[in-house]
């Protein structure tokens, strides 16, 4: 399931990040590609020393927003990486490693960090199984996506690409299977929001949360 959260960032929040990442020294992101994707990774980013507070930020604004929980049911946002991509850059066609460090990557995702008026190119390409689909989102809004797929960012050919990067790994690896749990909490919660706590509604409640109990890890 690809799907975006449209102002996951507050304006205060991206106002701060903006002025952080300013004043950032960004480095080669080779040094953090996997050994293939080196040969197609071309950008640039904020060693993760010097991206602590940055990451706190993001990984905060994730984790808050109810949309974030039901579909990505994470266990750990584990790794969070600030971008730049000037004129020029670009990282080409590659699947994210499965392991980071010990955690797994099972949903990558992006927050937009400026305006898509600030550069020309710098779409996000995300391959399906017969068609791809390019995404560049307003600043503040993020994409998530399952981290099985080839993507690639398309080069950079006017102004300046700023991005975070992030992977989580879930309580439920499976990608269907998360599916399955945020169809279920929805039609749950539609249910309640129109009729309150019916019977029905407290047999979806059961179903969910024993669904979540038997695949969580
Ligand atoms: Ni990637």
């Amino acid at each position: 399931m690809i799907f975006r959260i449209p102002g996951i960032l507050s304006f205060s929040e991206l106002e701060q990040i903006r002025t952080q990442l300013a004043a950032a020294r960004f480095v080669d992101g080779r040094l953090t590609a996997g050994w293939y994707a080196k040969q197609v990774k071309d950008n640039q980013q904020i060693p993760a020393a010097q991206a602590k507070d940055l990451q706190t930020q993001v990984k905060a604004a994730c984790n808050r927003h109810p949309l974030f929980q039901a579909a990505v049911r994470p266990k750990q946002i584990h790794s969070l990486l600030f971008s730049r991509y000037e004129v020029g850059m670009a990282y080409g066609r590659h699947a994210d490693n499965a392991m980071m460090g010990q955690w797994r990557s099972d949903i990558s995702f992006t927050v937009f960090l400026n305006e898509p008026e600030d550069y020309a190119g710098g779409e996000l390409v995300i391959e399906g199984a017969d068609d791809e689909q390019a995404y560049k989102l307003p600043a503040g809004s993020a994409i998530f996506y399952p981290a099985s797929t080839l993507h690639r960012v398309e080069t950079v050919t006017q102004g300046t690409r700023f991005v975070a990067v992030g992977w989580v790994q879930s309580l439920v690896r499976d990608a269907a299977k998360r599916e399955l749990l945020f169809d279920l909490d929805t039609v749950r919660r539609s249910l309640f929001a129109r009729e309150g706590k019916t019977d029905e509604f407290d047999l979806l409640s059961k179903s969910v949360a024993n669904l979540l109990r038997r695949w969580a890890e």
